[in-house]
């Protein structure tokens, strides 16, 4: 289990490491808000490395990072970016359902509930990138549109937990 959580500790650097090359992505196109959604994102996705982290040494195991994978630094439009965003959230969900299954084969009861909190989040992680996928098929890459969506995105804010 304790390698099952380490390997999930670098998956979620890993997608820190990505929504910060689709953060650079979208500032190259001059995209603020996009880029700063990205941000956030990734700021997000370290606090999930800390969680896992964390209760890897509260368990008596240890950290052990990984080579991170050189992500993509180019999408063809927004729209495939926040596609790619969302395939990777749902890659990231099935991975942590993964982790419960084994938990519960384990009956590791602590690590069920610890990963509780990650099934919930992953609801929302999808929903968020899926809204913007929608958006943005509206739009059909309209520069009108996607200005006014750049500013909106622009004002997304830190979640509490
Ligand atoms: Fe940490 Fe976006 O899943």
């Amino acid at each position: 289990m304790l390698k099952e959580l380490n390997d999930q500790m670098n998956a979620e650097l890993g997608s820190a490491y990505l929504y910060l090359a689709m953060a650079a992505y979208f500032e190259d196109l001059n995209f603020k808000g996009f880029a700063h959604w990205m941000k956030l994102q990734a700021e997000e996705e370290f606090e999930h490395t800390m969680k896992f982290y964390h209760y890897i040494f509260e368990r008596n195991g240890r950290a052990v990072f990984d080579a991170l994978e050189k992500p993509q630094e180019k999408w063809d439009s927004p729209l495939a970016a926040f596609e790619a965003a969302y395939e990777h959230e749902k890659y990231i969900t099935g991975r942590i359902h993964n982790l419960v299954r084994l938990a519960t084969e384990e009956n590791d009861y602590a690590t069920i509930s610890f990963l509780n909190w990650f099934v919930d989040e992953q609801v929302e992680e999808e929903a968020s990138a899926l809204e913007i996928v929608q958006m943005l098929k509206q739009l059909q890459d309209h520069p009108t549109g996607l200005f006014m969506l750049d500013a909106r995105l622009a004002q997304r804010q830190r979640e509490k937990e």
